[in-house]
């Protein structure tokens, strides 16, 4: 069973051996290996039960250890990165032979980002390799946002996962693409696009479903809790049952068991809504119910991302 703490030397000990361990980013928990070491990569794609033609993240601390593992940096992606790094986005850029081929699945990019989570930026700065490191959840559920949620399901395979409490974004990072200086999102995720927008003018937004990733993108069956879930069309309400759950936006909806809702942010903050989004999923799916009923958020900020969740989450996909 895996040992929970927030001892850095600890988690960089098991790193240094090749084995995987779990982190705290500001989106959700990573599950890390040695981005350089073919083995810890192949053990990350095991323990993750991941099909490997989907790529992983590359994590590290700064521009000067991004220089060895990227051969270039588009203008607009140095803009974004001077800006916003650390934070809840990452940059496919162009990767050098240093970068094992099973990280990248075989793609002349790398994903690549630093994360805004000081035990983790830590961690990073100590090491001299950088971590692989997709989101610590079985393929195909959904993200963990603390240190418990890796341990749920990941326990048995993990001997170490370092405890930064619970993810302050709470939604996957904004991945971003550049093709002729144009931007373009491949996956909408914690940086807001109105965010990024102000910095380097308007972005291309390519997130279509897909079950080939190579295109790049994401599975269309993401993110899914094991009940079923149906994303409500605006302004509409569940029907009423004993057994149904309801995951709100501001306010529980009638006609349902007050223990079997979850509101994201009663005061209809959307940065709230999306730090509690995957935690009350998570909780959700743990009840005594039949079917879980969505509400949509407001297409601005990260509302868009968590409409993106819930949709590819919902059994309509
Ligand atoms: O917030 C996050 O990004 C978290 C934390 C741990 O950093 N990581 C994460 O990783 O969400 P993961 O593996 O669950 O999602 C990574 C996504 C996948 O959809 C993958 O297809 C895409 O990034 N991706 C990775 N490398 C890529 C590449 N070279 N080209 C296109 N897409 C890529
Ligand atoms: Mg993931």
């Amino acid at each position: 069973m895996a040992q929970i703490g927030t001892d850095i030397g600890s988690a960089k000990a098991f790193l240094e051996a090749g084995n995987v361990v779990g982190i705290p980013t500001e989106t959700v928990y990573g599950l890390a290996g040695n981005a350089l070491d073919t083995d810890a990569v192949l053990t990350i794609f095991r323990v993750k039960n991941r099909p490997s033609f989907d790529p992983l993240i590359v994590h590290t601390d700064s521009f000067d250890k991004l220089n060895r593992y990227v051969s270039h940096i588009p203008e607009l992606a140095r803009k974004l990165a001077e800006t916003f790094w650390p934070g809840p986005f990452t940059l496919l850029l162009p990767k050098r032979d240093l970068i094992p081929d099973i990280v990248t699945a075989g793609l002349p990019m790398v994903a690549v980002r630093i994360p805004n989570h000081p035990l983790t930026l830590d961690l990073l700065r100590s090491l001299d390799f950088p971590l692989a490191a997709p989101s610590a959840n079985p393929f195909g559920y959904i993200s963990p946002t603390t240190a418990q949620h890796v341990v749920d399901q990941l326990g048995d395979q993990v001997p170490y996962i370092l405890d930064g409490g619970r993810a302050g974004v709470g939604i996957e990072s904004t991945i971003i693409g550049f093709e002729n200086n144009i931007a373009t999102v491949f996956r909408l995720g914690g940086m807001a696009l109105e965010q990024i927008e102000q910095v380097i003018g308007p972005v291309a937004v390519r997130t279509h479903s897909t079950s080939n990733p190579k295109a790049p993108g994401m599975l269309s069956s993401h993110y899914a809790p094991r009940k079923p879930l149906i994303l409500l069309p605006p302004g509409t309400s569940p029907d009423p049952g004993e057994r149904v759950g309801a995951l709100a936006f501001r306010e529980p909806f009638g006609g349902i068991p007050a223990p079997n809702q979850r509101v994201l942010s009663p005061t209809g903050d959307l940065n709230e809504a999306a730090k509690n989004l995957f935690a009350h999923l998570r909780a959700l799916d743990n009840l005594a119910i039949d079917v879980i009923y969505a509400e949509p958020l407001p297409n601005e900020g990260l509302g868009w991302a968590m409409n993106d969740r819930l949709r590819r989450a919902s059994v309509q996909e």
